[in-house]
Formats: C-alpha cells, structure tokens, sequence
C-alpha cells in the first residue's frame, strides 16, 4: 500500500547525512569508491523526489571537513565525482527549475571544482523550484566560527551593535544566509551521531535514522521519513 503524504505539512528543508557508501560496497567486495559512485544515483533520485514533493531545500552532506583524513585516492575520487556531477547534471538542474547551492569553505576545494560548481550556482541562480544546497567542505563548528569572525568585523566597522546581534541576523552570517532551518534531518546507515552537520540549524529537526545504507536508499524511504515527521508533534521547547 501506497503512503499518503499531508500537502499541507510537509517539511519545508530537508537534511541529509548520505551515510554507507564504504559499507556497501565493502559487503560486494567492491572499493570503497565503487559506493560513491553508486551513491550519486541515489543522489539523482532523491533530488527528483524532493522536487516532485514540492521540498523547499534539500542539504546533503557531501563532503565533511573532516573527510580530508579519508586516503587520498578517495578523496581524489569523491572530489571528481561531484565535478563531474556538476558539469553533467546542470541542464537537468534547468530543466527541473532547481537552484544550485553550495554550503562549507569553497576556496578549499580544488580550483576545476570550483569553476564548475560557480557555472551552475550563476546558471541557476534565477530557478524557483528546489534549492539542492550541498554541503562541500563543511563543517558546523567552522562555519559558526566564520560567521562569528564576520560579526565581529561588522562590530568593529560599526557596522553593528553586538547587542543587536539576534538569532536571526546570526543566522544569515551562516553558509546557509537565507534557507529556513531543516525541520527533517535523515541519516543512512544508523548512526547516531550529527558529525559536525548544521550545528545552529538543526536546534528544532526532527531526526530519523534508518539503517538502509545510502546506495540503497529510495525514493520510497523518503517518503516513509516524512510520513514519520508528519506523525510527530512538533513543541519548539513547549508543551502542546
Ligand atoms: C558517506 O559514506 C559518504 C560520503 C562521505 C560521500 C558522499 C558523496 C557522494 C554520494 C558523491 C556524490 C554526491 C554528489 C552530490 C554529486 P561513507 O564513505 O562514510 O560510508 P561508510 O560509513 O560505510 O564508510
């Protein structure tokens, strides 16, 4: 049977934390590699939902500040993945009106990378569908740190009084200037842990875990994790 979704209650952003891709292709004897590669087309499936279901913003955690450690030759792998991602989905992206994002320090990422990704982000600036935001070298702790160093220039040019400094000015000093927290955050492969993943923005997210390992995750959980957040009761921190 078929789950029905509420329209009227559908998260707004949605996170993920793509998490199994070792562990799936470890279990087929395959290189870890082989389970970035398959977890690109998971990636495609997943931005088309989200686009068909009317999702505002979709984060995926794609590459961590602390993925550096990760051997060589699969960073090197994950890095022309995701360029190679960028230069071959972009008239996708414009086709199905969504709007490329990036969230993390961008000027540490290699030079072919960034070119590509700045061709689609200017390509599709003007794209009205879902904002594919993803997270490229990023890290929470690191961008609250930027942003704190971004407001403590502002104080200091005058720009701003540090008592006038709220939760929402605060919040568009962050990478993610502009997006409504996520109200949904789903991870793969059933940690349980948020690995330095939008640290200020998840304050209220509901969670879900499943144990389906990235590669293998389908449209069909997606839609089982929002039919799970639509049954939950959201309080904010008050009683209902
Ligand atoms: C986590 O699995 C996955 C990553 C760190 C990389 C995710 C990257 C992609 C899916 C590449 C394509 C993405 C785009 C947007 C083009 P893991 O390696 O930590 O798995 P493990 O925990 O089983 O080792």
């Amino acid at each position: 049977m078929g789950i029905t979704l509420d329209p009227h209650r559908m998260p707004q952003h949605i996170a993920i934390i793509m998490d199994g891709n070792g562990r799936w292709a470890t279990q087929r004897g395959l290189p870890r590699t082989m389970g970035h590669k398959e977890g690109y087309k998971t990636v495609n499936e997943i931005v088309r939902a989200c686009g068909e279901l009317k999702i505002k913003a979709l984060t995926l955690y794609t590459f961590s500040t602390e993925n550096w450690n990760r051997p060589k030759e699969e960073i090197k792998v994950i890095m022309q993945l995701i360029e190679m991602a960028a230069r071959a989905e972009l008239q996708t992206l414009l086709e199905n009106n969504v709007r490329l994002r990036v969230s993390g320090r961008f000027s540490g990422l290699p030079e072919s990378l960034q070119e590509a990704l700045k061709t689609d982000i200017e390509a599709t600036k003007n794209n009205t569908g879902l904002i594919l935001n993803l997270a490229i070298n990023y890290g929470g702790r690191q961008e609250i740190l930027d942003a704190v160093k971004e407001a403590c220039r502002q104080v200091r040019d005058g720009r701003i009084a540090p008592e006038d400094i709220t939760e929402d000015y605060f919040s568009n000093l962050l990478y993610t200037a502009g997006l409504p927290d996520p109200d949904l955050l789903i991870r793969t492969a059933n940690e349980l842990r948020v690995s330095n993943y939008l640290l200020w923005q998840i304050a209220y997210a509901e969670i879900w875990v499943t144990p389906t390992l990235w590669p293998d995750f389908r449209r069909e959980d997606l839609i089982q994790a929002i039919a799970d957040y639509q049954k939950r009761i959201r309080k904010f921190g008050g009683v209902v």
